[in-house]
């Protein structure tokens, strides 16, 4: 397994790798990775001949009080479980080597990026829209693959290969959870010993969610409520947003339709994690 930390090296073994009729699958993620990222590397080694996985803390996708400088970055460990599950290629820039001096160019998605984490955290998306589509420019991937746990991120990312045409077919893949449910994410190790116990309440509010909607529960307010109490039951936590959306469009509904995406951020202490879950309607008979 090959680690590169500049554009030209990626672009020299991506050329290398065309020229041979390799097919290339690209993991785009933060580093610090757990086994939510694996599941991604695992399906991207399934469908492709060569696996490219990027760990880059993005710094224009976080806002100015968010926890950049705190992130947690270990890349010998990242390295280690690339090469254990088969990755070839690590790219690793600096910051430098992504947005020199004089960068001035940036993405934006509309709609879609203005509900939920957008209406959170502003200028969240464009940094993940800018920084996703140069990895696709300097990858040139034939498949990427990218979690159902940032629901709208994925949405965000299809629609906009779509809009712009690029080359590329965007994979989701399930959410990994921990055993006891709660969704695996980088900021999990955020977490002291009290509040990963009370950060139990989003995969418990998610499942009692899912279970009501199962159950028939078609009215999204009722179903807020629901969840909303469960959440609220929980002293350490302090809800962000909790919302159903049309799964394609981040729009809210008020009725719960074909594809429904209910989607939550809540912050444990300071610690700010989503979750999210998708119904999709039967077909009828
Ligand atoms: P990061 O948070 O590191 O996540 C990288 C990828 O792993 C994303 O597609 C995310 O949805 C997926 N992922 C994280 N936790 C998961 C889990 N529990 N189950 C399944 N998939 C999971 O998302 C980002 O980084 C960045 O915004 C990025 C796309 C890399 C752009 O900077």
């Amino acid at each position: 397994m090959r680690i590169a930390t500049t554009i030209d090296e990626v672009r020299e073994q991506i050329a290398q790798w065309k020229a041979a009729g390799r097919t290339v699958g690209l993991v785009p993620t933060m580093g610090y990775l757990h086994e939510g990222h694996q599941s991604l590397m695992d399906a991207a080694r399934q469908a492709c001949d060569a696996v490219v996985v990027s760990v880059f803390v993005n710094p224009i996708q976080f806002g100015p009080n968010e926890d950049f400088d705190n992130y947690p970055r270990d890349l010998e460990r990242d390295a280690e479980l690339c090469e254990a599950h088969g990755v070839d290629l690590v790219f690793h820039p600096s910051a430098d080597e992504m947005y020199p001096a004089g960068f001035n160019t940036y993405v934006t998605a509309d709609a879609l990026a203005e509900t939920l984490c957008g209406a959170s955290r502003p200028g969240h998306f464009r940094g993940v829209c800018t920084v996703v589509t140069k990895l696709f420019n300097i990858v040139q991937p034939d498949l990427a693959f990218f979690g159902q746990k940032d629901a709208q991120q994925l949405a965000i990312v299809k629609g906009m290969v779509r809009d712009l045409n690029l080359p590329v077919r965007v994979v989701g893949c399930p959410i990994v959870r921990e055993d006891d449910g709660l969704a695996k994410s980088s900021r999990n190790t955020y977490l002291s010993a009290a509040e990963r116990q009370a950060a139990l309440v989003l995969s418990r509010a998610v499942a009692a969610g899912q279970r009501a909607v199962e159950a028939g529960e078609r009215d999204a307010h009722a179903l807020k409520r629901l969840m909303l109490d469960i959440l609220e039951s929980e002293p350490l936590a302090r809800v962000d947003y909790l919302e159903v959306v049309d799964g394609l469009t981040m729009q809210p509904v008020e009725r719960i339709g074909s594809a429904a995406l209910v989607a939550l951020a809540v912050y444990i202490g300071s610690t700010r994690l989503i979750d999210n879950f998708i119904f999709e309607e039967p077909p009828c008979c």
